[in-house]
């Protein structure tokens, strides 16, 4: 498709990049009234709240609605935890989850990606999504737990079920969130006996993979226990999944709409390292972070009072002229690019050594297998709730192989 054919296709992801410019002309903080919250916009700002755990807490507690299942589930899920239960916690999946058993997963992803990319040999047209960005994640995630093959498609179908229709996102309203929470406890139920009963398994025969290290873990004598494992599962599903999926999508979608990129990586394969950093500025998959604060403080220039909300603003943040050199310019050459799109601070993303891994080895091959991949028409494609995830849903493309 050509530049003007593509005039006027709606790209939802340079929708949501013309909102954060116009958000971030507001300064470095601004109330929403509708959420009843601050916007932290600036990248100075944002990065002060994810150091300073103790005047910002990430447990947002009774703003949250509840359900006993999903309570149960998400008990060892360290993400809304505050010192010093979370250093507490993540210690200890930190043993088990090194950069070491990151880095050795590299063969098994680089055969994960061939697989999936073999089943599409045969069409000139497919949905990226559907065959890789997908199901690569949860294979991934799946694998390292040491779950049989036969059953990863168990994982993949509770994924889709806890995504479909972003029923966490979609609403503010406390009475819907209930509703959406009730809707999937049946399948949070099924994940969470299935996780025990796979931990018990482990525990009697234990394995070189993920589940077998959480249970031996230990720190000052302390071991995690088994519901604290399955609520690391579910963050590493919902935390780990869809982030990455996105990260995928977000990078053909970006080089297809910059095909001077593209055709800088192509003869430089070298910089794919830089240009991944550059999309996970440019398109940050989690965009926003809440936390709550804790005791009157001045951030930004306003007195905020205990108990006020804030969502942290990572899609500004990464395009703050203060921090970065032409920050609306996507440049896949960039060599200072301090992004925050993992976080920064004590909840700094655990996953991103694989999520960079993973992008770095599915970015390569769909580069050496096909001499050309482009979009279609983006009239196809399909997003992501984009107050929730940036990212695509589908993403019909073309290719050519040599
Ligand atoms: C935390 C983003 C991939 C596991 C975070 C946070 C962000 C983030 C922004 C900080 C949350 C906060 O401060 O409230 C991303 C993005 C990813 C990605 C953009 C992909 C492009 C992954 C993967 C995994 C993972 C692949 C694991 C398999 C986690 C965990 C935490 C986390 C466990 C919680 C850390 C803590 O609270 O100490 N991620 N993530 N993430 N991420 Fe990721």
């Amino acid at each position: 498709m050509t530049a003007d054919q593509l005039a006027g296709v709606p790209v939802l992801l340079e929708d949501v990049a013309d909102r954060w410019r116009q958000l971030r002309a507001a300064g470095p903080m601004s109330y929403e009234e509708s959420r009843g919250l601050w916007q932290v916009l600036d990248h100075e700002a944002v990065s002060s709240v994810l150091a300073d755990p103790a005047t910002y807490s990430s447990d947002l507690g009774s703003l949250a609605p509840t359900q006993e299942d999903f309570e149960t589930f998400t008990q060892g899920n360290f993400v809304g935890m505050d010192p010093p239960e979370h250093r507490r916690l993540r210690a200890l999946v930190s043993q088990a989850f090194t950069p070491r058993v990151v880095q050795g997963l590299a063969p098994r992803i680089e055969a994960i990606c061939a697989r999936l990319l073999d089943a599409v040999a045969d069409h000139d047209r497919f949905d990226l999504v559907d065959a890789l960005a997908y199901p690569l994640p949860i294979i991934v995630i799946a694998e390292l737990l040491g779950v049989p093959a036969d059953e990863h498609r168990l994982f993949q179908e509770w994924a889709s079920i806890l995504f479909s229709g972003d029923q966490l996102g979609e609403t503010a309203d406390m009475a819907d969130l209930e509703r959406a929470l009730e809707a999937i406890a049946p399948t949070i139920r099924e994940m969470n006996d299935y996780v025990l009963e796979h931990i018990r398994r482990r525990r009697a025969h234990p394995g070189d993979d993920l589940t077998s290290r959480l249970i031996a873990a230990e720190v000052d004598g302390v071991h995690l226990e088994d519901q604290q494992i399955v609520g690391f599962v579910a963050l590493l599903l919902v935390a780990g999944h869809v982030t990455t999926t996105a990260l995928l999508g977000n990078a053909v979608v970006t080089f297809d709409r910059n095909p001077g990129a593209d055709a800088t990586l192509r003869s430089d394969p070298d910089l794919l390292p830089r240009a991944i950093e550059e999309v996970l500025r440019w398109l940050p998959p989690f965009p926003e972070l809440g936390r709550r604060v804790t005791r009157p403080v001045v951030l930004g220039g306003q007195e905020l009072a205990a108990d006020s909300m804030l969502m942290v603003h990572l899609g500004t943040a990464n395009r703050d002229p203060a921090r970065f050199d032409a920050p609306d310019v996507l440049d896949v050459t960039r060599r200072r690019n301090p992004h925050l799109t993992f976080g920064h601070g004590i909840h700094f993303c655990f996953g991103a050594p694989l999520a960079r891994l993973e992008a770095q080895i599915a970015l390569r091959m769909l580069q050496e297998r096909f001499t050309s991949l482009t979009v279609p028409s983006y009239e196809d494609v399909t997003y992501q709730n984009p107050a929730v995830i940036i990212g695509v849903r589908r993403l019909p493309v073309d290719v050519v192989r040599p």
